[in-house]
């Protein structure tokens, strides 16, 4: 694997990986990198004959109290499993500049109305800085294919209208979600908790599953979000949203609705919040 750790180096690596044929697959990530991002590195080789993955710690989509600071940084492990995988390329930027220029000039990319809902009405700003970083690592790198996982998938609907905006040849892909045997979605931030937590985190999933079960069996959306809150409650969780929507986050008022659908919850544990979602 070739490691890329400037702009400069990235395009010249680029440069010459395009003499090879077939597409370039991306999976930008934040590194501390564990199976479910590897699932999109597994993805990626099936899509294209070239993958590159970034990891870069974008600040612009961490708010002033979030965990920037603290956010897991395990490069040499990262680099193992990225070799393992048999990954072309990684970028991993020396430093901000190399991503932004200048990061106080940049000008960021606006999420839109989607972009305060759901996990943007608690993190005002995130998704800007997500979409900003995206974008740039789009324009140094201009694939053929990005991957972005579904356990995100409100930053996956906001990738893909953004690309679809400024990048219209490019091809976004959503992987599935990688949960351990609880259930839990694999996260970075689940190293933030201890054993105890994590039992108590894989209740998100089983709510996101009852849910879907209720409402299969007919029962009141009202009745189904009460019973999840109350649910998530018990279980010492705190319920940042609990939602159903259709699979473009659209809000859902009827009780019946044709088409694809979406429990999306997040939930605080010990100051650590966790999403998750089902699509069904
Ligand atoms: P990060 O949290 O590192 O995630 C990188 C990619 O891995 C995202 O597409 C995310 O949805 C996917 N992913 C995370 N956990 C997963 C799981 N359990 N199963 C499947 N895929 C999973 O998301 C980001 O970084 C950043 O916001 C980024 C897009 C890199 C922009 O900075």
């Amino acid at each position: 694997m070739i490691i890329a750790r400037t702009r400069q180096e990235l395009s010249q690596t680029l440069k010459s990986l395009s003499k090879k044929p077939g597409k370039l697959s991306l999976i930008p990530t934040m590194g501390n990198l564990h199976d479910g991002h590897l699932s999109l590195v597994k993805m990626a080789k099936l899509h294209s004959t070239k993958t590159i993955a970034t990891i870069f710690v974008n600040p612009l989509q961490f708010g002033k109290n979030e965990d920037y600071d603290k956010y897991p940084r395990t490069l040499d492990l990262d680099i193992e499993k990225l070799e393992k995988e048999e990954c072309d390329i990684l970028f991993v930027p020396i430093n901000q500049d190399e991503v932004f220029q200048d990061i106080n000039k940049i000008k960021q990319i606006d999420s839109g109305p989607l972009g305060s809902e759901l996990c943007g009405k608690l993190r005002p700003n995130h998704f800007n800085g997500v979409l900003t970083v995206v974008h740039k690592i789009f324009d140094m790198i201009k694939p053929d294919i990005a991957i972005f996982g579904a356990k995100d998938f409100q930053q996956q609907i906001l990738v893909k209208r953004m690309a679809h905006s400024y990048f219209p040849d490019l091809t976004i892909i959503k992987g599935p979600t990688i949960r351990s045997k609880s259930g839990l979605a694999l996260s970075s931030r689940n190293n933030y908790l201890s054993r105890k937590d994590l039992i108590l985190a894989s209740n998100l999933f089983k709510c996101l599953q009852n849910s879907i079960k209720s409402y299969k069996n007919n029962k009141d959306i009202n009745e189904i979000i009460q019973n999840a809150l109350d649910f998530l409650k018990s279980k010492n969780l705190i319920v940042d949203y609990f939602e159903l929507r259709d699979n473009e986050l659209n809000i859902i008022e009827k009780n019946y609705h044709i088409g694809k659908k979406i429990f999306l919850g997040s939930v605080t544990i010990n100051n650590t919040r966790l999403i998750d979602n089902i699509e069904f």
